[in-house]
């Protein structure tokens, strides 16, 4: 796999939020390939965070994607808010959905980007069916609702199936893993078939620039890409 690949996906939820913007701007400077942004509505998961007014507020102010993660009950709901907002990607959890045919089918009737979320004790298995629908695979590495988390290296022998599937089912479909990505664990992941990494602390919670959390990144994932 070669290391230009392997793309990073900034995580807003760890940015310092007085500073999104500029956040954004160093994370876009530095080469990210997309920004990460996680909704939760304190439901679906025990946290609250981030709705449609903020990614209207950060439409204008880059030309990356705004991948929209929703960790949300109902995301057919908030597609249309979202959408006019200015997502340009939708990662939907196969949790809690009875319609998630339906749900893809919404996105791409939008015109958008459309990707499913398993959680970690969601098997690999239940892509299957809905896998030649969606332009990108998300496996949690940590149980969704907070950043910060410790890598879950039992998620590592799923990322490896669902790369497989990916390959027999789905070929160019991405494949992104969410949580606990750093300089450590991005390697891993990156072994194991990713080539998205979704990053929140390691990038903006870091004790340098964002521009130096992102090169010490692919400086990780350099020793295993060729
Ligand atoms: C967790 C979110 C992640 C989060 C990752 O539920 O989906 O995107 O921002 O944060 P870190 O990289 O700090 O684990
Ligand atoms: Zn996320």
């Amino acid at each position: 796999m070669q290391n230009d690949v392997v793309k990073l996906a900034p995580s807003i939820l760890a940015a310092n939020f007085a500073r999104l913007g500029a956040h954004v701007a160093e994370a876009d400077l530095a080469g990210a390939d997309r920004i990460h942004v996680d909704v939760m509505d304190g439901h679906f998961v025990p946290n609250i965070a981030i709705g449609a007014p903020i990614v209207q507020s950060l439409r204008p102010l880059t030309q990356l994607k705004l991948e929209t993660h929703l960790m949300i009950s109902d995301p057919d709901v908030f597609l249309d808010e979202f959408d006019r907002a200015g997502s340009d990607t939708f990662l939907v959890h196969w949790e809690g959905n009875n319609n998630l045919h339906r749900t893809v089918q919404r996105i791409r009737s939008l015109g958008k980007r459309a990707g499913v979320v398993i959680n970690p004790a969601t098997p690999a298995d239940v892509l299957v069916e809905i896998l030649p629908d969606v332009d990108q695979v998300l496996v949690m590495t940590v149980n969704p609702g907070f950043g910060h988390q410790h890598f879950l290296h039992s998620t590592l022998p799923k990322v490896r199936r669902v790369a497989e599937m990916i390959r027999q089912i789905k070929p160019g479909c991405e494949l992104a893993v969410d949580g606990g990505i750093d300089e450590t664990t991005a390697p891993l992941a990156v072994d194991a078939g990713a080539n998205v990494l979704v990053a929140g602390s390691s990038i903006f919670a870091a004790n340098e620039s964002v521009a130096a959390a992102m090169d010490r990144l692919r400086a990780a994932i350099s020793r295993v890409v060729s």
